[in-house]
């Protein structure tokens, strides 16, 4: 019966019926109101100026004090506060606020939440090993998730590790089954943990029999899981169940980890409220992390930069020199659905490696398909049966199972195309219905780890016919699964992941979003023992190790490159690093594919991969960096709308920093001139100049760099000066221009192009995107002409522009 309820909260979930309401009025509710840096202030008189706010907004003293969650005073300032919507809009209002919103619940960027994937590996981290396992001693990588397995092999002490940094400030602190005594050492040197805003939103944490712990241990594992991507300490011999066996190791394995737990299990996956996040994001700024890994994030729409807590902590973040990576969310293959896309955030999607899991399925009639499968023993010789002598309507659901041993002793042959099914909602169907294993037939590209808790074979639709014609030629259909096994090195990889979220961001297009691709499927890192490797209740294994999937695998891959970095170029500032990984990136045509539904592939462009995929040793030498320094955040700024006045309070003040926007205002700045490592054209109609500066950050300071353009198609892009001449006594910066023409009328096609520029031997790539919309869409035309008449609107440029 337990077996059931489990399956009926499953399916609820997966149908998306389960959804936490909350109605908005008069209700108090989690807000976060965000009022900028905290001018040099100490927190206490930061939080004391918070409650002074506040109180105007409450009949007494005592009811505002009670009200406060947090005090965001370390890192930067603001609180978050139970208000109603009248005290909300109040604040709003009210001088020197940049924004109150509502605290939302944002999610991991695992498959593991019940979605689809990919599948295979890689094989470029392993060559530049010997420097991984030099440098990032010193760097420390505070990790934004659902805690950690202290005692996993990702992170235990070892003599090679010196003394814990001496500019660390953060600390372990104590909490259910977990003594920091025992927990913490010199690679695992902070860990922190926030309920105040789950629990106000979603009620007191189930901590029953190991429920979820109230201390900074990983209850659903995908905090272990990053960690141990980003910074893990080199583990011989891991393996899931025998697959994939190998070391397993982080980016920056001799890095330290801080871990600051925002996100707790609910609904079988880790959910995380934006005040927790905020609230993580003000402590690890003050205890001094130098790179902030965050797989997490919501689908759009997306909110303004300044009312999502990952934004605002990025953004103080860069202005202290911390790096932010992100995950760019799991929403593919769809245009426009990437996340996480401010300028000053590190966006990864999510590529395949060169890893493969076959699995030969013989066939009664002697015919073989090799399949692909996690399953770590065989199955003998057994009934085979298409999914409609199980499922009344033929698709694999729980809800159409004939009776509860319908499959008894059988494989069922499932199509992912019957109807609204996944691998896992057929697996756990044919569980249900006492059957043996799963073959599920769909387009290639769907495949999960997540269904391994009952042996699931997928095969291709090709595949998946030719094994149901054989069931219907055969009165008694058989079948024997073999072992899977780990192959590597003979499939073509990276190929883009089909969930890994798409650009061009919706808010911002021309900002490149996502910025870089990593690995990011079947990544086999650490694992909590005391959660299955499914999180199923009903999957009673065990494992040290497990595979997981997302753009939540990959943001932590580039989180610990970022940390080589740092401890190769200490000064270098985010957007130094950032452009380090971007323009270095490869990105060629036999090795950046995107996979298609159906298995087939196209060449990626950049709103698959932006600038290409990461390549950890050229990124430790770009040549050239794209610097953006406080001034070129305030004409960004500027360009969104922000007044001076805002500005000043959100930039922090530099001896000589002017705050001013451009022709006095807003919008006269435009956002493509921020200094990014890739410019983007969204509404190309006439020609236009783009201005960039590089710094020369390559060992000779006397380099010469050529420039070579690739203009998009339909488009001609010029860059001038073509040369760039480095001296040490004209300095390690010089700026250049490209100017860009509509090549032919075109309606507003995206196109791809390139600049690069080389000194004969580093290569510094910028991909240059064009969308040119010169031929107007006259049915658009038209319909705005008559809506004129309407009403005097601003048009939706300047509204967007105004909402951002
Ligand atoms: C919100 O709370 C304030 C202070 O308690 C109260 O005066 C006001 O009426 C409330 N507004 C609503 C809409 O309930
Ligand atoms: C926030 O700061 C105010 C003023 O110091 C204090 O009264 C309040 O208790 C603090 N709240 C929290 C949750 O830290
Ligand atoms: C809390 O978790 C335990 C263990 O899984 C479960 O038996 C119990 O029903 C849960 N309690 C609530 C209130 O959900
Ligand atoms: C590796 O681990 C497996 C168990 O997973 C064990 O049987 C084997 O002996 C180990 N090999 C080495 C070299 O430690
Ligand atoms: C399949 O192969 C086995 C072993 O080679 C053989 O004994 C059997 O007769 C074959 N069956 C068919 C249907 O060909
Ligand atoms: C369940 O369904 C199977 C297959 O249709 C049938 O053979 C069996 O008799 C059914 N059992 C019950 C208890 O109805």
């Amino acid at each position: 019966m337990e077996v059931f309820r489990l399956l009926l909260l499953v399916f609820s979930l997966s149908s998306g019926v389960y959804t936490v309401q909350s109605i908005p009025g008069s209700h108090a509710d989690v807000h976060i109101v965000y009022l900028g840096h905290n001018n040099g202030l100490s927190p206490s008189l930061t939080s004391e100026s918070h409650l002074q706010l506040l109180s105007r907004v409450f009949t007494k003293p005592d009811e505002a004090t009670e009200a406060i969650l947090y005090n965001y005073s370390c890192g930067f300032s603001g609180f978050a506060a139970l208000l109603n919507s009248t005290q909300a809009s109040t604040l709003s209002e009210t001088e020197g606020v940049i924004s109150v919103f509502r605290s939302r619940m944002l999610e991991l960027h695992t498959t593991r939440s019940w979605d689809f994937m990919g599948l295979n590996l890689h094989t470029q981290m392993e060559q530049s090993s010997q420097m991984h396992l030099k440098f990032g001693g010193d760097v420390i990588v505070g990790i934004l998730d659902t805690g950690v397995w202290p005692e996993s092999e990702s992170f235990r002490d070892d003599p090679h590790y010196g003394p814990i940094p001496s500019s660390w400030r953060g600390t372990c602190v104590k909490g259910d089954s977990f003594d920091p005594a025992t927990a913490c050492n010199r690679k695992l040197i902070g860990a922190r943990y926030y309920l105040a805003g789950i629990e106000s939103e979603l009620g007191p944490l189930n901590t029953t029999g190991g429920e979820e712990y109230r201390s900074p241990r990983d209850r659903v594992g995908h905090g272990t899981h990053t960690a141990s991507t980003a910074v893990g300490s080199v583990a011989p011999n891991a393996s899931y169940f025998g697959l994939g066996r190998g070391a397993a190791r982080g980016g920056a394995p001799r890095a330290r980890l801080a871990v600051y737990k925002v996100c707790w299990y609910k609904d079988l996956t880790g959910r995380c409220s934006d005040a927790d996040i905020l609230a993580a994001f003000d402590d690890a700024l003050c205890d001094g992390v130098h790179v902030v890994s965050a797989s997490l994030g919501s689908s759009p729409p997306l909110m303004p930069l300044f009312a999502t807590s990952t934004e605002i902590g990025a953004f103080h973040a860069m202005q202290r020199g911390v790096v932010t990576v992100f995950s760019a969310g799991n929403d593919g293959p769809d245009a426009s659905m990437v996340q996480n896309v401010s300028p000053w955030g590190l966006t990864v999607a999510a590529s395949t490696i060169d890893r493969r899991f076959p699995t030969v399925i013989t066939l009664g009639n002697n015919a073989t398909v090799v399949g692909e499968s996690f399953l770590a023993n065989g199955m003998m010789k057994k009934q085979l049966v298409e999914s409609s002598s199980v499922f009344s309507d033929g698709t694999c659901t729980f809800d159409q199972l004939i009776n509860r041993t319908a499959a008894s002793g059988k494989i069922v042959l499932c199509f992912g195309t019957a109807g609204p099914v996944s691998s896992e909602g057929a697996a756990l169907a044919v569980y249900a219905g006492n059957g043996d294993g799963v073959i599920f037939a769909d387009t290639i590209s769907r495949k999960s780890s997540q269904d391994n808790f009952w042996p699931t074979v997928h095969v291709d639709l090709h595949q998946g016919t030719q094994i149901l014609y054989y069931i219907r030629a055969s009165r008694k259909a058989t079948v024997h699964v073999s072992s899977s096994k780990t192959v590597v090195g003979k499939t073509p990889a990276p190929v883009v992941a089909y969930f890994s979220s798409r650009g061009p961001s919706s808010i911002s297009p021309h900002i490149l979003k996502p910025d870089v691709t990593a690995p990011g499927v079947n990544i086999l890192a650490a694992w909590p023992p005391k959660s299955s490797p499914t999180v199923l209740p009903l999957d009673k294994r065990s494992t040290d190790w497990n595979f997981d999937s997302g753009t939540s695998m990959s943001c932590p891959h580039v989180s610990g490159i970022a940390a080589l970095i740092k401890s190769v170029h200490p000064t270098w500032s985010p957007a130094a690093v950032k452009s380090a990984l971007m323009t270095t990136a490869y990105m060629d045509d036999d090795t950046s594919d995107v996979m298609l539904a159906g298995g087939t592939l196209k060449a990626a462009d950049a709103f698959d991969v932006g600038a290409g995929h990461v390549d950890p040793l050229r990124a430790l030498d770009p040549g050239l960096v794209y610097d953006v320094g406080a001034r070129d955040h305030v004409l960004f700024l500027c360009a969104l709308g922000y007044t001076a006045e805002q500005i000043r309070q959100l930039v922090l003040p530099g001896s000589s920093l002017d705050t001013s926007c451009p022709g006095g205002g807003g919008g006269a700045a435009h956002a493509a001139d921020l200094n990014y490592p890739a410019i983007v054209l969204p509404d190309l109609s006439a020609p236009v100049t783009v201005k960039r500066t590089v710094t020369n950050v390559g060992p000779n300071r006397g380099a010469v760099y050529r420039a070579a353009v690739a203009s998009p198609q339909g488009a001609r892009a010029e860059v001038w000066p073509r040369e760039l001449a480095f001296s040490p006594y004209h300095g390690d910066t010089a700026s250049y221009y490209v100017s860009v023409a509509p090549a032919k009328p075109s309606r507003g096609r995206f196109d791809f192009g390139e600049i690069v520029w080389s000194d004969g031997f580093h290569r510094v790539r910028t991909p240059l995107v064009v969308r040119v919309t010169n031929l107007p869409d006259d049915g658009v035309r038209a319909a705005a002409a008559a809506a004129k008449g309407d009403h005097d609107s601003r048009g939706a440029t300047d509204d967007l522009q105004a909402a951002f």
